[in-house]
């Protein structure tokens, strides 16, 4: 008999804390629901404790999917317990995720507490989130460094005050996987009442062994793996949900379990987190990257056209690469286009936003010959965000000549009004940015600016993405276009609407 291996994503959660990572609470609806339809069994939404649009966007995920179970972070303090129980109240199935560090160093230098008050407050901390939910989940924070012995204590504790899963997090990614499997074996044949729990183990990718550890980690008997869509998380982030995914599936010889993951949606899912963080995804990323399943030398080649299995162990196709890949055009109707939305599970919220994403879609047709999916994916993060859009373009116009300097003539709405200006630079991009930035003064640095072809072709378009900085603050913005000046402006702008949000949040490790 094959056990069930629970996947717990963290992309709303731990994912967001990647500088630059921030989303909206749209575009987490839009992930979350993304992970529903890939039958992700829980859901990590966010720390709802945060700030008020953190609790907001756990609201609205846990109102929004009703497949899979909606979990809300909370440290060991009454406050965030009660709130994470507050925002999951619409959630079909929720779970509460309550944590404290457990390492020397954290207790020591983060939390001043002696090991006997770290154990109290886990105690209180998962009976109180039991008054909201009988699903709850103990992380001893940093597990990877504490004292086994304390562990053990700690989380014979958590379990006989109601928790149900025991998280052991490598914190600073620090293990190394045979460690980090023996730890997870120790935990389960030492702990008296082992038996009464799920072991989940949430591993950060600090030495590049994120998924590595998490694997043997479940070899050892681990039964939940917390991970995320492409890695992203906290530094160098967690363990990426398809290489843990596609491994347990591929080597069925090895792992006494399996996931309920619907692979096909994988590449679908990583496409949207990546567009709409700007984190964009490595070509030979496992699985998920461009090249993950493309031969380029000749006898690779040759030996695939024989026999896919000389040089593949999975198929593009169950992870969802190249699957109905189906092109519209400029001829294609409304029904069409929203039969080919949804079959890309990409559901808009109302009438007024599928006419606005279908007028953007003709605007493309009659550019571009083929409009992909890839392209409609784009569209679409270009149409919904519209409610937090307070700096829109109106209108852009670029001279570009040989021995000339660029200069760029832009209009911007700012809530109402229309400013309009112009701008010389190094290059049409520069004297764009210059000019939004003159009208603007938001005093942000650009740390990053990159255009990528969304398809390939000369019509293609091209996918801005930037990332600015001010005050510590990383916001990324992305911008899609057959006129890369254009996408450029879009991106820049779409970061400035990001900037003017809120910012005031709490960090839940910090
Ligand atoms: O890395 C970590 O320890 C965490 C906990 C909150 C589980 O993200
Ligand atoms: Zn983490």
């Amino acid at each position: 008999m094959t056990d069930k291996l629970i996947i717990f994503d963290t992309t709303l959660r731990d994912g967001e804390q990647s500088p630059g990572a921030s989303m909206t609470k749209e575009e987490k609806v839009r992930i979350a629901k993304a992970l529903e339809r890939m039958r992700v069994d829980v859901i990590e939404a966010g720390f709802p404790i945060a700030s008020i649009g953190d609790f907001e966007a756990v609201q609205a995920v846990a109102a929004a999917v009703k497949d899979s179970r909606i979990c809300g972070l909370a440290r060991a303090l009454d406050a965030d317990i009660d709130r994470a129980g507050e925002a999951l109240k619409p959630a079909n199935a929720s779970r509460i995720h309550t944590f404290i560090a457990t390492s020397p160093i954290h207790m020591k230098m983060k939390l001043r507490m002696e090991p006997e008050q770290v154990i109290e407050n886990a105690v209180k901390a998962v009976k109180r989130a039991r008054q909201y939910t009988d699903d709850v989940e103990f992380s001893p924070e940093d597990a990877g460094r504490s004292d086994p012995q304390f562990l053990c204590r700690v989380l014979e504790a958590v379990i006989d005050a109601g928790a149900s899963t025991l998280n052991i997090p490598d914190t600073v990614g620090y293990n190394l996987p045979h460690q980090f499997g023996d730890l997870i074996k120790m935990l389960r044949n030492t702990i008296p009442n082992a038996d009464k729990a799920i072991f989940s183990v949430h591993c950060h990718n600090d030495l590049g062994l994120a998924v590595a550890n998490s694997l043997s980690a479940v070899i050892n008997g681990a039964r939940q793996v917390e991970c995320t869509i492409n890695g992203l998380g906290e530094r160098a982030g967690n363990a990426a949900l398809e290489e843990v995914v596609m491994a347990v599936r591929t080597r069925q010889d090895v792992f006494p379990c399996d996931t309920n993951i619907d692979t096909t949606q994988i590449v679908t899912a990583s496409r949207l987190v990546s567009g709409i963080t700007g984190f964009a995804v490595q070509p030979n990323k496992a699985i998920v990257g461009v090249n993950a399943f493309a031969h380029e030398s000749g006898i690779h080649q040759d030996g695939v056209l024989k026999s896919r299995e000389t040089y593949e162990i999975m198929r593009a196709e169950d992870v969802g690469w190249h699957t109905n890949r189906m092109v519209l055009g400029k001829h294609s109707g409304r029904n069409a286009f929203r039969t080919r939305l949804q079959e890309l599970g990409i559901e808009l919220e109302s009438e007024a936003e599928l006419n606005a994403a279908f007028t953007r879609f003709k605007e493309l047709a009659d550019k571009k010959h083929e409009v992909f999916d890839e392209d409609l994916q784009a569209l679409i993060s270009d149409t919904i965000d519209v409610e937090n859009e307070r700096i829109r373009l109106v209108s852009l116009k670029v001279c570009s000549e040989t021995g000339e300097t660029p200069v760029a003539s832009v209009t911007l709405a700012f809530d109402d009004d229309e400013v309009h200006i112009e701008m010389s630079g190094s290059g049409p991009v520069d004297a764009v940015y210059k000019a939004i930035e003159s009208m603007v003064q938001s005093h942000t640095e650009l740390q990053l600016y990159s255009v990528n072809n969304i398809t390939s072709g000369t019509d293609a378009q091209g996918e801005v993405n930037v990332r600015l900085e001010k005050g510590g603050r990383i916001v990324s913005g992305q911008g899609a276009d057959t006129d890369i000046v254009i996408a450029s402006a879009k991106a820049y702008i779409n970061a400035l609407n990001k900037m003017l949000l809120p910012a005031e949040r709490a960090h839940p490790q910090v």
